[in-house]
């Protein structure tokens, strides 16, 4: 049908007689003169329709945006002072001799070059919004870095290897999806939150080097980062040690972001021990672009007459810290009573802050704030110095359980940081976060849970903890962290089976429960299982931040919204009642 794309054009074809085939992006009469901005997925180009060609010019007047054409034309140098230096064929332009119409178009809901569409109509004709040049590009960026990984892993000796997805829960702490079984009454498989057990068992049957680029499906609440069906890169490897997996894993994104985007990223990537980033930055994925810091009180703190600090500092497990705002004595009433309002959203009870006049002065005229004169003046001058607060700062405190304290100010940094411009200048910041602990205690189920997941390996010498101090246990975990998202975690496994045993006894689950629902696993460890470990990349993530897109839907070609709910197909939707009847399932009524 077409000889050429439309985006293809250029100088080097004047004169040539070509066929396009593409949608009317825009279609404009020039008073005699019909202008057809003609798009395909390489691009615009313009089309012009003479009167002189009758037939196609009668055509031309009937055509609206989004029709689909077939134009024959030919192409020539646009005119003095009309040329757009904008758009790639902007030098050329396509005189039409035919133009047929392959198929008209009803008025789109939107206009696909509005900058300012709702998501909500963009979603319900995702198709349409997915012509948008914009989405067509981040599409193709996913193709590209997809297919990219895959090729460096292809020669990296990794082979993919397809794991069910008709399965059994793997534990990632989301909830599972469940898919109803219509031959075994009442029973139901699990759709994978990761093939997490299924790689380690390809590392028992001997694979060596396993990779897959997979759907996981997590039902948990959904943000701009999250989706309830994502794609993973999972990785797995035998016979390697966290540093040699860590070396691969950067060096794999090093490239990709060389030769899909041309970045460069450090070499290599720095590393940050799981409690160093959160008692400096609040967060176990910081974005280190932000330049500003928590500064610990917490020994300072125990005899002031704040009660608010001395309760915290004297609490098992809290903590009193400080993030120094440099100019920010120029912070409004207003701005520090939103702040007050946002940490309190991140579960902080208040916000108090020390504007800094003069830190010559240790007293209520050097440093403004309500809470000064409840704090001794060794406590005041421990607070300057090791903040390093100057002249013109202001001081926000958090004085909690130590959780608490890092939530709420490791937000309220990455929010001041971006709002107020205190950023180092670098466009990224990758990082790897190591030295997890193995477990935290969950307060609301009073027990201990995985921080990464049951299978992963305790530090040399930490093994002996698992029993006496699950607490102190740290892990061969470690995540890779890009500009303050999460883009990838691994860790290396247990291989033994008491190991594991351990730490399924650390977990509080039963050896009755652990047979019942790992029972192959352990099994299986038993049969000569390898060292072994590995990792999985969020690949929405990491393309959303190679595309500097906001949310993961914008790279994801057809994505649900917060309420997980796909508003162009409606799903999720209602069944008859015969399908219903054959799995074996009554809907019963909310409330009963
Ligand atoms: P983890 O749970 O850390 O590890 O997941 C790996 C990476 O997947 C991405 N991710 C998500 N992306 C979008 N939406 C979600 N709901 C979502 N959840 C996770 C993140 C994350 O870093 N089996 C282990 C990996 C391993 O140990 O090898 C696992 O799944 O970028
Ligand atoms: P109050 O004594 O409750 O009036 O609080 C005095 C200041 O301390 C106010 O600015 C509060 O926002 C702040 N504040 C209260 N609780 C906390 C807390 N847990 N951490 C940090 N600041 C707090």
């Amino acid at each position: 049908m077409r000889t050429h794309y439309c985006g293809e054009l250029n100088r080097q074809h004047i004169g040539q007689s070509i066929v396009l085939c593409g949608w009317v992006h825009r279609r404009r009469d020039h008073g005699g003169v019909i202008f057809i901005d003609l798009r395909d997925r390489t691009g615009i180009s313009q089309v012009v329709v003479d009167p002189d060609t009758p037939i196609a010019f009668k055509t031309a007047e009937s055509i609206r945006n989004e029709f689909v054409l077939k134009v024959a034309c030919q192409v020539r140098a646009r005119p003095e002072g009309t040329i757009n230096p904008n758009i790639p064929t902007g030098e050329v332009e396509m005189l039409a001799s035919e133009i047929e119409i392959l198929n008209p178009s009803l008025a789109p809901p939107f206009m696909l070059d509005d900058e300012h569409l709702s998501e909500i109509v963009r979603l319900e004709h995702r198709y349409l919004d997915l012509r948008r040049p914009i989405m067509q590009k981040n599409l193709m960026l996913r193709y590209k870095v997809a297919k990219h990984l895959r090729d460096h892993l292809d020669a990296a000796g990794f082979i993919e290897v397809e794991t069910p997805m008709l399965t059994r829960s793997t534990p990632e702490g989301a909830r599972d999806y469940l898919v109803p079984s219509r031959v075994h009454h009442g029973m139901f498989y699990a759709l994978p939150q990761s093939p997490q057990l299924f790689k380690q068992l390809l590392m028992v049957a001997g694979f060596d080097r396993y990779f897959q680029i997979v759907k996981c499906f997590r039902d948990e609440d959904l943000r701009a980062d999250r989706q309830p069906e994502f794609t993973q890169v999972d990785i797995e490897t035998s016979f390697l040690d966290e540093n040699q997996i860590m070396g691969i894993v950067e060096d794999m994104i090093r490239k990709t972001f060389k030769e899909v985007q041309g970045i460069d990223l450090p070499n290599p990537f720095p590393r940050l021990a799981y409690h160093e980033a959160m008692n400096k930055y609040g967060s176990d994925k910081p974005d280190l672009r932000i330049t500003l810091e928590l500064t610990e009180l917490t020994d300072v703190m125990k005899d002031v007459a704040f009660k608010v600090f001395a309760s915290a500092a004297n609490l098992e497990g809290g903590r009193v810290a400080a993030l120094r705002i440099p100019g920010g004595a120029a912070l409004t009433r207003g701005e520090i009573d939103a702040y007050t309002e946002f940490v309190k959203v991140h579960g902080a009870k208040g916000l108090a802050y020390i504007k800094v006049n003069d830190a010559s002065q240790l007293n209520e005229t050097g440093l403004q704030s309500p809470i000064v004169k409840n704090i001794h003046v060794n406590a005041l001058k421990a607070i300057i110095e090791r903040t390093g607060a100057t002249n013109g700062d202001l001081l926000f405190f958090g004085a909690d359980k130590a959780k608490v304290v890092n939530e709420a100010l490791g937000a309220l940094r990455a929010k001041i940081g971006h709002e107020k411009g205190h950023l180092d200048g670098r466009a990224w910041a990758p990082l790897w976060v190591t030295d997890f602990p193995m477990f935290e205690y969950d307060e609301q189920e009073n027990r201990w849970v995985a921080l990464h997941h049951p299978f992963t390996s305790p530090k040399d010498g930490h093994e002996d903890w698992l029993a006496t101090n699950p607490g102190a246990c740290l892990s061969k975990a470690y995540d890779l962290v890009l500009n303050g998202w999460e883009i990838g975690g691994g860790s290396v496994r247990i291989h033994r089976q008491e190991v594991q045993s351990k730490v399924f006894a650390a977990l509080g689950i039963t050896p009755q429960e652990a047979q019942q629902k790992f029972g192959f696993l352990l099994e299986a460890l038993q049969y000569g299982a390898p060292p072994h470990g590995g990792l999985a990349l969020g690949l929405d993530r990491l393309v959303a931040l190679m595309a500097g897109a906001e949310s993961i839907r914008d790279v994801i070609a057809f994505p649900k919204t917060q309420r997980a709910q796909c508003l162009m197909t409606h799903a999720p939707n209602t069944v008859d009642e015969q399908q219903l009847r054959e799995l074996h399932i009554r809907i019963r009524q909310h409330n009963a």
